[in-house]
Order: structure tokens, then C-alpha cells, then sequence
């Protein structure tokens, strides 16, 4: 049967001015319903809170499926909370994000190139077709990271801390966005000809569109993962998961591989696929980890987690 417990409450890191010393909560109210009375009594946004357990310093998930006696806690347990400071939605950060480089592209190719480029000869070419084409890419695919935050991510957690916007926005306005653009839509790029070597343009074309194609079906088995406003997770399976861990990763980088080779090989889609890669390697890696613990024997373990046959 259900009893009410009494939680000692202490602060972690910068005090919360109105945070109760103790908390009173029913052992079977999920950790959703501690979250929130201590949001209620504290004044603070439910989504500044982090509460871990004062025992062994674990994270007690802010989810309706975990009860407060799952947790572990029982009358007299220590809970420590922290105020993460302003948050912002995952959805905002994510649009703002690819916002930069689905447009930069266009802005460098067209409306900006005379100032982009004023250390060049006048008058400047015009962009060559396989430039209007990459610009195109660029833009397709960004535009679809966007459709797919709105429309397809159910993302497990609401927010993320506002100073990770920086962060964050920085590696694709500028790393996706300006270096990019600016390499490759030179008068003198690889790319400014309209004779690019056909081998490299078609295989380019089609590792880019299955690339895009096998991703976002990854997105759609993730997604259909998660029932609308939960935070469930499930083991994925489907066109890709039999191979590696995240095989959205793998197929990101596919699309990516693909553009480089439409560029004529230049060298700033590389460095941009490979900053990319290896972030996206190690969040495979804990990813998988985090499979083994939470599934146990149901799971069925990956050898490789991003790239079949290499990591
Ligand atoms: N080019 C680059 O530099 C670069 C870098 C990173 C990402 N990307 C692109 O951005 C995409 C999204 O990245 P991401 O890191 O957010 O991918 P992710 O961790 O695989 O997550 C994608 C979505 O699926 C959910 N999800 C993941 N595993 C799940 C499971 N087992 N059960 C239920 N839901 C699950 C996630 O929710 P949670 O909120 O719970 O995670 C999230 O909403 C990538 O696939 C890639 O195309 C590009």
C-alpha cells in the first residue's frame, strides 16, 4: 500500500531561494510529481530542476512511468536539487540552429557575392551550375532537418540549458554555413565549372539522395518508438539497425560524402563531415551503452555502432 514519505531537501550548487527543506510525497507518485511539487513549492520552471538522490548521486528522471519508491528513495531519503539555470525549448535551439546554414548557402551564392568575394577580379563569373546545384543540396537538406525537429523528433527531453545555443549554433552557422559556402562557391572553387568530373557528380547525386532518403526512415522508426508526449525509448529495428547502433549517423554521413564529391573534394565539406562524425561517434558509442544497461538480454549487442566494419 501506498504511504506518504518525507524527503530531506538540500540545494545543489547556487541556492534556490524558495526550496523546502523537506518535501512530503506519496512513494508511489511518479518522479514527474516530485518534479513538479518541488517546481510548485520552489517557484522555479519545472525544466530548471535536477534532482539526484543524496546516496549514491544518480539522476531521479523527471518521467510519469518511474515511481518515487522505484527510485529508491523512502522516508528520510536525501534528495539534492539544482537549478540548471534559463532553459530553452530542444525544438527552438534545433530550428535556430540549422537556420544559418539553410541560408547562407543562398545568401553567399547570389545575393552576397559581390562583397563576399571583392578580392577578385570584376566582374565576377557567374555561378556555375554544379554551384547552383550544391546550393541546392545544402539547402534541401537543412530544410529537412528543420521538417523533421518540427515534425518528426519526439525529443525525450523538453529543454536544453540557453548558453548551449552558442555552443551549438556556432558549429553549423559556421562550420556547415560560412566555411562551406565560402570554399566552395569561389570563382575559382573546384565546383565554378560546369565540367566537373561525371563520375564524381553522379555518384556524388546518389550517395546524397539515399543518404537523405535511408536517414529520415530512421527518423520515422524512432520516432514510432515513442508514443506522442512520452519519453519512452524502445530498441530499434529496421532498414540500417541490424548493422550499427545509430544508422541515422551513418546515413548522415552518406549525404555528406555525397556533397563532398559533388564539390570536386573540397577540402571544408571534409573538415565539416569530420567534426560532425566524430561527435556523432561518441553519442553512438554511449547510445549503445546505454541500450546494453536499459534492455539487458532483450537487446541484441552491435559490434560496430556508426560504421559498419570500422567503429
Ligand atoms: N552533421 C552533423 O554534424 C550532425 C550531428 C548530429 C546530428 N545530426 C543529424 O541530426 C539527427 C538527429 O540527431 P540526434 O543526435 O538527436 O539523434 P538521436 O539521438 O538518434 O535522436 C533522434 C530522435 O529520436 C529519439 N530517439 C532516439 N533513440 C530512441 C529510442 N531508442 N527510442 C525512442 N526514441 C528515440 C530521440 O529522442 P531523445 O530526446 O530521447 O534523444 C530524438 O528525438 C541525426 O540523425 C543526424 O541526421 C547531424
Amino acid at each position: 500500500m501506498a504511504s506518504t514519505i518525507t524527503l530531506s531537501v538540500q540545494p545543489r550548487g547556487k541556492p534556490i531561494r524558495k526550496l523546502p527543506k523537506e518535501l512530503q510525497i506519496a512513494s508511489d507518485a511518479s518522479g514527474h510529481e516530485l518534479y513538479n511539487a518541488l517546481a510548485q513549492q520552489s517557484g522555479c520552471s519545472i525544466h530548471r530542476l535536477r534532482v539526484t538522490k543524496g546516496s549514491d548521486g544518480s539522476l531521479v528522471s523527471n518521467t510519469k512511468t518511474t515511481t518515487v519508491h522505484d527510485t529508491g528513495l523512502r522516508d528520510q531519503s536525501v534528495v539534492y536539487v539544482k537549478d540548471l539555470g534559463p532553459q530553452l525549448g530542444w525544438r527552438t535551439v534545433y530550428i535556430v540552429e540549422y537556420f544559418g546554414p539553410l541560408v547562407i548557402p543562398a545568401l553567399f551564392l547570389y545575393v552576397l557575392r559581390p562583397y563576399v568575394y571583392f578580392n577578385f577580379d570584376k566582374p565576377l563569373p557567374q555561378p556555375s551550375d554544379v554551384q547552383a546545384l550544391i546550393c541546392a543540396l545544402l539547402t534541401l537538406h537543412f530544410i529537412k532537418r528543420e521538417l523533421e525537429t518540427i515534425f518528426v523528433h519526439r525529443f525525450s527531453l523538453a529543454t536544453m540549458p540557453a548558453r548551449n545555443i552558442v555552443k551549438n549554433s556556432a558549429h553549423y552557422w559556421i562550420l556547415a554555413g560560412v566555411n562551406i559556402a565560402y570554399w566552395v562557391f569561389r570563382p575559382d572553387a573546384a565546383a565554378a565549372t560546369d565540367n566537373l568530373n561525371p563520375a564524381l557528380l553522379y555518384s556524388g547525386l546518389a550517395l546524397f539522395v539515399f543518404g537523405e532518403l535511408a536517414n529520415l526512415n530512421t527518423h520515422l522508426v524512432l520516432r514510432n518508438l515513442r508514443k506522442p508526449g512520452s519519453t519512452e525509448r524502445g530498441i530499434p529495428s529496421g532498414f540500417g539497425f541490424g548493422l550499427v547502433t545509430c544508422p541515422n549517423y551513418l546515413f548522415e554521413i552518406v549525404a555528406w560524402l555525397g556533397i563532398y564529391l559533388v564539390t570536386g573534394l573540397s577540402w571544408s565539406v571534409l573538415l565539416f563531415t569530420i567534426v560532425g562524425g566524430a561527435q556523432m561517434a561518441s553519442w553512438a558509442a554511449k547510445k549503445e551503452r546505454r541500450y546494453r544497461k536499459e534492455f539487458g538480454d532483450k537487446y541484441k549487442r552491435k559490434k560496430f555502432v556508426m560504421l559498419p566494419g570500422i567503429f
